[in-house]
């Protein structure tokens, strides 16, 4: 077992995240303006490259790699990655290899996934309701991504099903999301929406962008969405972790988990442990600033050259900063990061 990276902060970094494609097949409106512009192909990171960049963090002390996007299963080739990578769990060097989706490339991949020594996957599902699902995710479809999460269930995968809390969007919606998942056997985590990207809310029956920011209106704090949960659920909190941010409770009358993901009120900062790779090579130390290390000049500038990637690996992760300042605020227009979350794959 190799000895993390420690940051100023003494927080050990063994979580990477890494975005292998900023593209996706839907434009959630939260994540991604309709009209996106792509990355021409030379600035993207070729899967040899992404491999060498998560071998080098491994080496590092990262025990787990959450691959993400954009939408991860878009990415061509992604499953030659995903196999490369496994070996890494054959070898003992990693303990989780897994992915956050869409789901909608899943009915074709989840065995390959699993095959591949995929255990675990993320899902964002933020609604049952097919037209309330294709407003929000603007191009999705809810029928495929049911299958796909079907699919994953018999291939073996756990589920995790991601749902960004949205006020006047889907709040009327969260306990039969937790019904279904307690029935399906999914753990079903609650997230707070955060300002990145553009501010607008898309046509999900905000108020379009006139008296102020949509994302503002629609932000809803966990802790009254927690309440609400109570009013039919009971919520006893559990210590367990699955290394992100989540805080989980288990629901009596279901027998299932549901996390809360509180970025904007409570601050899960101090016990952070991860860093996210972009597509390009970019690795941002938080993701609610700026700051980042260029890693695809280092790596193309030095090709085979380990200990130079190494050491801009550490000189990065010691510039760690201690934490994201989100707020959100109705009169902002601007969000508090300018990047979509496609940029640093959330
Ligand atoms: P597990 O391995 O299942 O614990 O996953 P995870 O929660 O780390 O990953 P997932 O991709 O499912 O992330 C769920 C949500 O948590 C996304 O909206 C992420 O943007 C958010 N999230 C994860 N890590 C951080 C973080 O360090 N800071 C902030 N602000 N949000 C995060
Ligand atoms: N705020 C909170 N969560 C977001 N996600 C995407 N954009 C945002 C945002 N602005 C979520 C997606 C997915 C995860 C990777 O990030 O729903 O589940
Ligand atoms: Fe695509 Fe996920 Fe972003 Fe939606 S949240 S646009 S599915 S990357």
């Amino acid at each position: 077992d190799r000895l993390p990276l420690v940051d100023p902060f003494g927080r050990s970094i063994r979580y990477l995240r890494v975005s292998v494609t900023d593209r996706c097949d839907f434009r959630c409106v939260y994540c991604m303006a309709e009209e996106m512009t792509f990355l021409p192909k030379a600035q993207v990171l070729s899967l040899e490259e992404l491999e060498r960049l998560c071998a080098a963090f491994i080496q590092t002390g990262v025990r787990k790699l959450r691959l993400t996007g954009g939408e991860p299963l878009v990415r061509r080739g992604i499953m030659d990655l995903v196999r490369r990578l496994g070996r890494h769990l054959d070898t003992g060097a990693l303990d989780e290899l897994t992915l956050t989706t869409n789901g909608s490339q899943l009915t074709k991949y989840a065995d390959e996934l699993r095959a591949a020594g995929v255990r675990r996957v993320n899902v964002s599902l933020d609604t049952l309701d097919p037209d309330r699902f294709q407003a929000i995710t603007r191009w999705g479809k809810l029928a495929p991504v049911l299958e796909g999460i079907r699919a994953a269930k018999e291939a073996g995968l756990h589920v995790k099903v991601n749902c960004v809390a949205l006020r006047g969007v889907n709040d009327g919606e969260v306990h039969d999301l937790v019904a279904w998942c307690g029935r399906e056997g999914h753990d079903l985590t609650f997230i707070e929406v955060m300002p990145l990207g553009d501010m607008d809310g898309g046509d999900t029956g905000g108020d379009g962008g006139q008296g102020g920011s949509v994302r503002a209106d629609q932000y809803w704090p966990l802790s009254l969405l927690r309440a609400e949960l109570a009013k039919r659920w009971t919520l006893t909190d559990l210590p367990v972790s699955t290394g992100g941010p989540a805080r989980y409770a288990q629901v009596a009358e279901t027998g299932g988990r549901i996390g809360f993901i509180t970025p904007m009120t409570h601050n899960f900062c101090e016990s952070c442990n991860r860093v996210r790779l972009t597509c390009t090579g970019m690795l941002y130390m938080c993701l609610g600033q700026e700051d980042a290390a260029d890693l695809r000049a280092v790596m193309r500038a030095a090709p085979g050259n380990d200990a130079t990637l190494l050491a801009a690996i550490k000189d990065a992760i010691a510039r760690k900063p201690k934490g994201h300042d989100f707020i959100i605020d109705r009169r902002q227009k601007t969000p508090a990061v300018a990047r979509h979350m496609s940029v640093t794959g959330g």
